[in-house]
């Protein structure tokens, strides 16, 4: 399907948000996200990563109909657990769902989801997407006990929130990234894939893809903000290579 296919790869899925968050500022219908995600998959990404707000600030309804049609890789939905992001979900089919927690007043997803409260109502709607053939993805902290609650209600996989990695510097960056591994390594265990998102940047990918464990990346602003200087294509295909780079060199 793409190019990263050899076993030890690992996949990238670029997050196309904040085409539309440009798009939207000026109220028209250019930068497209759906055109920006075909150059990302001609440039080696592996998916498509839209998250559909409730507030719709970014990506529309409309965007993830083309998108769904559009994308000949991965197509991954990010959503908030409710009633009506379920529906839109089943009607759309992607290939996969990453739930997410939402709060209107934050800038971007903030924390992970909190899967152990959230209880028979989050267990039923994991349930609803799988039973519709539409394969879940968690996206949470690196916890153990919200990793072990992820694989009672049934995700497929689990997306380790970066931020607080991404964040730190020095030895509390290196202590986080242990955190970080050991999670890695117990997911396998359960049998769960191994995602890693937010707050991925050029300069602090390389030792996260180290991690023999994962399997994919989301990567959204920090690579739409290298496109200004790199082009979108230049840009997806420094992140592809230093993918690739980390995982071949035995550093
Ligand atoms: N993964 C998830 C679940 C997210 O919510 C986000 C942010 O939308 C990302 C990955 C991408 O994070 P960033 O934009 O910081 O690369």
């Amino acid at each position: 399907m793409s190019h990263a296919s050899s076993p030890s790869a690992i996949r990238l899925h670029v997050n196309i948000d904040h085409v539309a968050t440009v798009r939207n500022a000026r109220g028209t219908a250019y930068p497209c996200p759906v055109e920006a995600a075909v150059v990302c998959m001609a440039s080696g990404a592996d998916g498509i990563t839209a998250h559909l707000r409730e507030d719709r600030r970014h990506i529309r309804d409309e965007d993830v109909r083309r998108l769904r049609e559009r994308i000949s890789g991965t197509f991954n939905l990010e959503m908030a657990a409710t009633d009506e992001m379920v529906a839109i979900a089943i009607a759309t089919k992607p290939d996969i769902v990453t739930l997410v927690p939402e709060r209107r007043e934050e800038r971007t997803t903030e924390g992970g989801l909190d899967v152990i409260g959230g209880g028979a109502a989050l267990r039923a709607r994991v349930e609803s997407l799988v039973r519709a053939g539409v394969p879940v993805s968690l996206f949470i902290a690196p916890s153990e006990d919200q990793l072990r609650a992820s694989a009672a209600i049934g995700a497929t996989q689990v997306e380790f929130h970066t931020g607080e990695y991404a964040n730190l510097t020095g030895a509390a960056q290196a202590l986080e990234l242990q955190r970080i591994a050991s999670v890695c390594t117990l997911t396998k265990t359960l049998g769960l894939q191994v995602a890693l998102g937010h707050g991925i940047t050029l300069a602090n990918v390389g030792a996260l893809a180290k991690l023999p464990e994962v399997h994919e990346f989301n990567i959204g602003h920090a690579l739409i903000g290298d496109a200004i200087f790199l082009s979108l294509a230049g840009a997806v295909r420094s992140y592809r290579g230093a993918l690739d780079a980390a995982r071949s060199s035995d550093a």
